[in-house]
């Protein structure tokens, strides 16, 4: 079976974060997101017959406090994308892996179970930390350098792929990992394996990228900026002969009316924020820098609140498929989107915005 991320949409979508509690919206209102199964497997068949591409989890150990502890509930990605993928038939689930807390030996097993599972519809999310809070819980020192996080991760991917390439045992004897008669069966269901992605901001974590990776998420600001990280991403790949598609991801409020966003967008992520998770997620992100300008402080924070400082697609279907053009012309090969709650609001997004990107030539229309 061909894996959607490889399908021929010029801008693919893919649906982030319903695995978590809130999803992506840091808000008290009584509809958030409820991340239960019955809710996962519900949205995943309805996002499965539309023709989206693939569905992406947030990997999450602990949440973000204030009055929803926002996150805080999680469905952990691997069982929960095994799951999915025998609940659906084309879509792409990815799982997300933070590699201090999965041995490479389990994990190239789980992954390439899951795979199985699916007939090669897996994804592989790698990241490799930042979340302090988290490992403090594991009592696993999150390394200050980036080197040390990249490098650790470059040596951990190297063996799963070597477990996966390879039917004789081997010894792994590297600046991390000791191992003996180290072997793996069953492997992916194809041979080139799922595909990979990584959303590393630093310039170790986008060197990582642009040596392993399919896709690279990047965090998208203006599109302006983002054209531009995009060309430089994709010159960076082409020095180590690759081609990395460049994804962003962003949060949609769409509404009959521009007016009719604004005002929803309004009510949840302003008069309704659980600012006491906003404030502490920034904070662990590290973005309550003393020298960050006020005026950009306060973007970042409203757009955390709206959507956990992602893109905001905040207006009627035309507004909507009109971002969404600007940002496949600045080079991005598509994106992640969240809303409020997946479940109400996704069929409105299915029937009026996909039909527009379809118009506009940047998506096929939906073959069942
Ligand atoms: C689309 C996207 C998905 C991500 N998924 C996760 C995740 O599931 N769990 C997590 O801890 N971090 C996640 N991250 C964080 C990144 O993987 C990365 O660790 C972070 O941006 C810091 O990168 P840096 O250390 O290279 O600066 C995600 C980021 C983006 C943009």
């Amino acid at each position: 079976m061909q894996n959607q991320m490889f399908n021929s949409n010029k801008f693919k979508l893919g649906i982030f974060s319903p695995n978590c509690s809130g999803g992506m919206a840091i808000t008290k209102v009584p509809e958030r997101w409820d991340a239960s199964w019955e809710n996962n497997l519900k949205l995943a068949k309805m996002l499965d017959e539309a023709g989206i591409e693939f569905i992406l989890p947030i990997a999450r150990w602990k949440g973000y406090g204030g009055e929803t502890d926002f996150q805080g509930s999680n469905l952990e990605t691997i069982s929960w994308s095994a799951g999915l993928l025998s609940g659906t038939k084309r879509i792409t689930v990815f799982s997300t892996a933070h590699t201090s807390f999965h041995h490479p030996i389990v994990a190239a097993k789980m992954f390439s179970t899951t795979d199985q599972i699916s007939s090669g519809r897996f994804g592989l999310n790698v990241v490799c930390g930042w979340n302090a809070k988290e490992y403090e819980m594991f009592n696993i020192d999150l390394p200050d350098s980036h080197d040390v996080r990249y490098g650790y991760g470059q040596e951990w991917l190297d063996i799963i792929k070597k477990i996966w390439a390879t039917d004789t045992p081997f010894d792994w004897q590297g600046k991390y990992f000791d191992l003996r008669e180290v072997y793996g069966d069953p492997k992916p269901f194809n041979k080139s394996g799922p595909p990979i992605m990584n959303a590393g901001s630093s310039e170790q974590g986008q060197n990582f990228a642009a040596q392993n990776a399919n896709y690279l998420f990047t965090v998208l600001v203006d599109i302006e900026s983002g054209a531009s990280s995009v060309k430089n991403i994709k010159t960076l790949a082409s020095k180590y002969g690759r081609d990395v598609g460049v994804f962003t991801t962003s949060y949609v409020v769409c509404r009959p009316s521009d007016s009719e966003a604004k005002e929803y967008h309004e009510y949840y992520a302003n008069q309704n924020a659980d600012w006491d998770a906003v404030d502490k997620l920034m904070e662990l992100q590290g973005l309550h820098a003393k020298s960050f300008p006020p005026e950009a402080f306060k973007l970042y924070r409203d757009r955390f609140a709206a959507g956990h400082g992602v893109y905001p697609l905040v207006g009627s279907p035309d507004h909507i498929a009109n971002e969404m053009t600007k940002i496949y012309n600045a080079g991005f090969s598509g994106t992640t989107i969240t809303f409020v709650n997946y479940i109400d609001e996704f069929p409105y997004f299915r029937d009026e915005v996909l039909p527009r990107l379809e118009a506009k030539g940047l998506r096929l229309p939906n073959s069942q």
